[in-house]
């Protein structure tokens, strides 16, 4: 037998950044990020959401006199490549096969950029044609809803639905670079930006309590949206799932445990069972209130706790009841869950907020109980 132990590590580094008029020309971030990829001019395909378009008509416009004022740095290709906004991108993948053929077209090779502008659907799908195309060309991503920005447009995921099976084709790749900018939420609806908070609430309680006592305190500006509210909200809430990402010694999530997914392993179920009327925000708040009702049934937190985990989350938004939560089968979403994480059962519950633990095994029984008591809104006093 003869073998070669190969080895080698990598650094994976990439800013994410918090802005305002990224576009506008005198803001230099965007070509300063270009530029990091070495001197000289860079080509760009933008990649376009066709909803954030809607909301933000000027945008190429807007996109094309950026790229004149910093044109030592950009050259931008033309047209946009403009991709249909939510889930479709990824159930149908056509504009992924599109943008492969711009690859070809527009000599886009492993040295250009694709800027990607849009929701976390269009964010994962073209991350995946960019990921592919070439084994990889330089991403770098807009993400314009509160959920984009403070979770899945930040970390190394991509993905594509493959004949109904959501996120079955994708890469774990790092982006090239991250620019939140807040001013492309204000065409967001009211839904959307309730939506994205629920992956605060959950990252709070997992993480930081001081962070979940500040969403509680919070949430009535949050209610109304007020932008320094959502900005500190999105931020931490980015922060500390890129934290999550740098610090857990599994970032590409090869092994069971995943605590991100605390309130998750019933949420795609009710979102499929409601025929996605349920967005993933939505669900994730139920599946909060549903995980942590059994965690304060296991003794693991206290009422007050409990309460001011119901308080906010129904503070900012949240109908914590659904028809779906009802025809939840719950062993088959654990069962189902089990398989997601490879095998081994893993729930994350928590033990105050900002502490979690992990469990292999849930009691079937408590679990129903508290379906049942969320259902009817009996919550302990
Ligand atoms: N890769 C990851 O790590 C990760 C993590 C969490 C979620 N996700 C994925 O993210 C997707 C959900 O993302 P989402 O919540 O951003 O929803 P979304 O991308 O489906 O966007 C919701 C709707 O808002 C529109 N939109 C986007 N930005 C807008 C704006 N600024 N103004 C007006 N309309 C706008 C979109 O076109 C879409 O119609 C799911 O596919 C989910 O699987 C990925
Ligand atoms: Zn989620």
């Amino acid at each position: 037998m003869w073998q070669i132990h190969q080895a080698f590590t990598m650094t994976h580094e990439f800013p994410v950044c918090f802005d305002r008029g990224t576009l506008s020309p005198d803001n230099t971030l965007l070509a300063d990020i270009v530029a990091l990829a070495g001197k000289g001019c860079h080509r760009i395909l933008p990649v376009i959401d066709d909803e954030v378009l809607k909301g933000h008509p000027d945008l190429i416009d807007r996109l094309k006199a950026y790229a004149d004022t910093h044109s030592e740095r950009i050259e931008l290709i033309e047209p946009p490549l403009m991709v249909r906004g939510g889930e479709i991108c990824k159930s149908e993948p056509v504009e992924v096969d599109e943008f492969y053929q711009r690859t070809q077209t527009d000599r886009i090779d492993r040295h250009s950029f694709a800027l990607v502008i849009g929701g976390g659907a269009v964010i994962d799908a073209m991350g995946y044609a960019a990921a592919t195309a070439h084994r990889g060309i330089r991403l770098i991503r807009m993400p314009t809803t509160v959920l984009a920005q403070n979770d899945a447009g930040i970390g190394v995921k991509n993905a594509i639905n493959y004949r109904g099976r959501k996120n079955y084709l994708g890469t774990f790749t790092t982006p090239f670079a991250v620019i939140n900018d807040y001013d492309f939420l204000s065409s967001l609806p009211d839904r959307d930006r309730i939506c994205g908070m629920a992956e605060a609430v959950k990252v709070a309680l997992i993480r930081d309590g001081e962070f979940f006592h500040w969403l509680h305190q919070a949430r009535e500006r949050l209610a109304a949206f007020e932008p320094e509210a959502m900005e500190h909200m999105i931020a931490r809430c980015a922060e500390l799932h890129l934290n999550h990402i740098r610090t857990s010694g599994d970032p590409f999530e090869q092994g069971s445990a995943r605590p991100l997914d605390f309130g998750h392993w019933g949420a795609h179920r009710m979102e499929e069972l409601s025929g996605s009327e349920l967005r993933h925000g939505e669900a994730v708040a139920i599946g909060i209130a549903l995980d942590s009702l059994y965690s304060h049934a296991q003794g693991m937190i206290d009422t007050e706790t409990l309460l001011a985990i119901r308080d906010t989350l129904e503070g900012v938004g949240f109908t914590l009841r659904h028809p779906a939560l009802e025809k939840l089968d719950i062993d088959a979403a654990l069962q189902g869950f089990r398989e997601h994480l490879g095998g081994k059962l893993c729930i994350t519950l928590l033990t105050e907020a900002g502490h979690a633990e992990e469990v292999g095994e849930i009691d079937l029984a408590m679990m129903h109980d508290c379906r049942q008591q969320l259902l009817e809104a009996k919550w302990p006093a």
